[in-house]
């Protein structure tokens, strides 16, 4: 992805039908949202959060989007729902819009998730909340945070008949998924939460110890979002699709430990992750 606000209807289409993300934040909404409470949903997409903050009673919401056909689509959901006047329709860059003077967000539902947010900008998103001073400790994100684990991997890239290297969405249900085998113990790679600002750059020192002697030739990714306390997902149709990302291929024994360094900057896309192999 290039360092634009990222923007795909086929994406939005796909959150939208893909009922166990959805009921998973609709469930997670309606514990936490009280009628006392103002709502802010960035990135809404089809408006989904936001109806179902509507649903749980908060006395307004505000939905930011920075597509305009999505946004269009967004405020003609809001309004067929007969939600023209609580919800209000926001435009713009969540990374640096200038929300309106004096406003405090009590709940943030955010999804802007990519699995170890390689490739949309909620960090962003979520700094720009705090620098503005919109939110506070006292408010509600939903999630509360994404945790992500890393394992050394052996994978056929194999497809067709042709050797194609290249990042891969392992998504739910995808054929392909038994051609990446995980060769290692899995490490926590990190565990964002997003009621405090974050770098936006990242890079940890990890050791993996191999479960087999075999040849390494990439890494796998996983990502679980916690909702709230008591809910949390793992990968789903649309959300977390575990990844499996190339690297250098090198042979290991079983039972060695080996170290890397692995980087990149939140949002960046596989372009700049970085997985360098220390010793
Ligand atoms: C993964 S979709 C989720 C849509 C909806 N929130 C849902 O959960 O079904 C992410 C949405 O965020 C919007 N988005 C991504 N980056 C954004 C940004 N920097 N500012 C505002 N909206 C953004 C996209 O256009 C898209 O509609």
């Amino acid at each position: 992805m290039e360092d634009k606000a990222f923007s795909s209807i086929d994406l939005v289409g796909q959150c939208l039908t893909d009922s166990k993300r959805t009921e998973a934040f609709r469930n997670a909404i309606k514990s936490m949202v009280k009628p006392r409470h103002t709502v802010l949903d960035v990135g809404t997409g089809s408006g989904i959060m936001s109806l179902f903050a509507a649903e749980a009673g908060a006395k307004q919401i505000f939905a930011l989007e920075h597509d305009n056909y999505v946004a269009e689509i967004a405020k003609i959901n809001f309004s067929k729902n007969g939600f023209n006047k609580k919800i209000k329709l926001l435009k713009g860059d969540a990374r640096n819009f200038k929300y309106q003077r004096n406003i405090h967000f009590d709940v943030v539902i955010m999804e802007m998730l990519t699995t170890g947010m390689v490739d949309e900008f909620q960090i962003q998103a979520v700094n720009n909340l705090h620098d503005k001073g919109v939110v506070n400790k006292n408010t509600i994100f939903i999630p509360q945070a994404q945790k992500t684990y890393i394992s050394l991997a052996e994978t056929n890239f194999n497809l067709y008949g042709f050797e194609i290297k290249m990042v891969q969405y392992l998504w739910e249900g995808f054929p392909g998924r038994h051609r990446c085998k995980i060769v290692s113990d899995k490490k926590l790679l990190h565990e964002v939460y997003f009621s405090l600002p974050k770098d936006e750059s990242f890079v940890q020192i990890i050791d993996f110890k191999s479960n087999k002697s075999t040849m390494v030739n990439s890494i796998f990714l996983s990502s679980v979002t916690i909702l709230t306390d008591n809910f949390k997902i793992g990968d789903t149709l649309s959300l977390n699709g575990p990844v499996v990302f190339p690297i250098k291929p090198f042979k290991i024994k079983k039972n060695q430990s080996v170290k890397f360094r692995i980087s990149y900057r939140f949002g960046g896309g596989f372009k700049n992750l970085s997985v360098i192999l220390i010793k």
